[in-house]
């Protein structure tokens, strides 16, 4: 067992139940998991991992490097093997749907972990991509142009090559890009990986705003846990391809063993 299994007094028999996570999510599920199984070719990461989310409502996963975090969320999407179990969002099973049909049938969308913005095109066209999946190029126009009418620092740039922007306009575009679909699901893997502070602050704003205002189901990983169990509703403890934990946000950065291994307390 890891070390953070060990500190947490974590067995698999101390692991919440799918009881335990409906109580904790208190409501209907949106996005469920059930029993997944999951990896990369012959590799198994992922050991049966249960995920009860609610509509409008935001997760995030916290936990040691290399725990399967991302893995969640590539199996989610498509971009790692389900070996066993189920994933449904909206009572439909999507299990087994392409990436593309996830993203336009199923309304979701995933944001990448690593910088994912084309640095030679501008920032519109950078969110023009994004509806690379609509059947003409004006629906993702209009709601290009949503973006802007909501995101002041994005339009003032619109022209500009997207290498010019700072780290924290660089997310917020990766963020925008995937709103061009309108998704109902976002899937974010470390929003503030390599930000200032300061940026940190804004993608956290703009991500509360997405969940509060527009109703969006977000489903997050970030390494940095202070900010993200602040911002969820929900926190989940991956360790070692497993639900070690989980609770409300508030409760889990309450938790001192959480803040001894994830929160440097
Ligand atoms: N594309 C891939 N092909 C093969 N193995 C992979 C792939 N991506 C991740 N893995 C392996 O899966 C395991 C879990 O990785 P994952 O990226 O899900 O962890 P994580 O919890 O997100 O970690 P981190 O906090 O470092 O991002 C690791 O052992 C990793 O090497
Ligand atoms: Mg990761």
């Amino acid at each position: 067992m890891s070390d953070a299994a060990v500190a947490l007094g974590l067995s698999r028999d101390a692991a919440p139940d799918r009881a335990r996570l409906a109580s904790v999510a208190a409501a209907e599920p949106f996005v469920s998991i059930e029993g997944l199984v999951g990896g990369y070719g012959r590799a198994e990461i992922l050991h049966g991992v249960d995920l009860v989310l609610g509509r409008g409502q935001s997760l995030c996963l916290i936990g040691p490097n290399g725990a399967g975090k991302s893995t969640v969320l590539h199996c989610l999407f498509g971009f790692a093997q389900v070996f066993e179990g189920h994933i449904s969002v909206g009572g439909k099973d999507i299990t087994r749907l392409s990436s593309s049909r996830k993203l336009k049938e199923a309304g979701i969308a995933y944001v990448l972990q690593d910088n994912s913005v084309f640095p030679d095109l501008t920032v519109e066209e950078n969110l023009l991509m994004g509806g690379f999946l609509l059947p003409g190029t004006k629906d993702a126009k209009v709601a290009a142009e949503r973006v802007f009418d909501r995101y002041d620092r994005l339009a003032k740039r619109r022209g500009e090559r997207a290498k010019v922007l700072s780290g924290g306009e660089r997310r917020l575009l990766e963020i925008s890009r995937a709103l061009i679909m309108d998704p109902a699901v976002l899937l974010i893997d470390e929003p503030s990986i390599g930000l200032e502070p300061r940026y940190i602050d804004l993608v956290f704003e703009v991500l509360t705003d997405l969940q509060r205002k527009d109703g969006k189901t977000i489903l997050m990983v970030e390494q940095n846990a202070k900010k993200g169990l602040e911002f969820a509703d929900i926190g989940y403890v991956l360790v070692a391809g497993r639900v070690a934990l989980a609770g409300s946000g508030r409760d889990l950065l309450a938790n001192p063993d959480v803040g001894r291994l994830f929160l440097g307390a």
